[in-house]
């Protein structure tokens, strides 16, 4: 049955783990099978999360662990209360490294309240995004002048082994954190 996902919800579904490989774990619900995306915390004191990649038939998800699995076996509850991963949104994170659950993982100071919001949403639409062509600098005179990139743009690096492919990213990676003191600029 496919529910609405609703990250507030707080009314929790239990399951039945059916089968481990590896971080692949199938989970049984006698019903309300959770819909894609939901996040599931099962194992010892619930600390494995797994996140539904498909539905197998009317009883079983099929799901990857985000946690390693160890300690996993058949027959552990699993439970849900229907939401999905969801990360802290708002300017006070830029410039910070977070792990998949939304927790920071830069020894830096704790951030505050903030609102979360899924990781499965949809890209904001087209009309609200920048419109204006930058080009973004990369401190490199060669890609600069010859084939300069655009903020927000995509780019691809095409290269055998050994050729620089790294040595370039870093350089651009020390570049744009030297000049905005962050990798992630506004
Ligand atoms: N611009 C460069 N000038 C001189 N040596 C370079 C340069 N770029 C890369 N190298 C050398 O090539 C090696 C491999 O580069 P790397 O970036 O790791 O290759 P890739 O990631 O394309 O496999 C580096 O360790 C370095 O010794
Ligand atoms: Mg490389």
């Amino acid at each position: 049955m496919a529910r609405d996902v609703n990250i507030n919800n707080s009314t929790s579904i239990f399951g039945k783990v059916v089968a481990v490989q590896g971080s692949v774990v199938d989970i049984w619900f006698d019903s309300d099978l959770p819909s894609i995306n939901t996040l599931i915390h099962t194992g010892p004191d619930n600390t494995i999360a797994i996140e539904v990649l498909s539905q197998l038939d009317d009883h079983r998800i099929r799901g990857i662990a985000l946690t390693p699995t160890q300690g996993l076996a058949r027959g552990m509850k699993a439970e849900t209360d229907g939401g999905q991963l969801s990360v802290p949104v708002g300017k006070e994170i830029m410039g910070r490294m977070f792990d998949v659950f939304g927790n920071t993982i830069d020894h830096g100071e704790a951030l505050p309240e903030m609102p979360r919001n899924s990781i499965h949403q949809l890209p904001p639409p087209l009309a609200k995004r920048s419109t204006k062509s930058e080009i973004f600098e990369t401190g490199i005179k060669a890609i600069d002048v010859m084939v300069p990139l655009q903020h927000g743009g995509n780019a691809g690096l095409f290269g055998g082994a050994g050729v620089g492919k790294t040595v370039l990213l870093t350089e651009m990676i020390h570049n744009m954190v030297g000049y905005h003191q962050s990798l992630f600029c506004p």
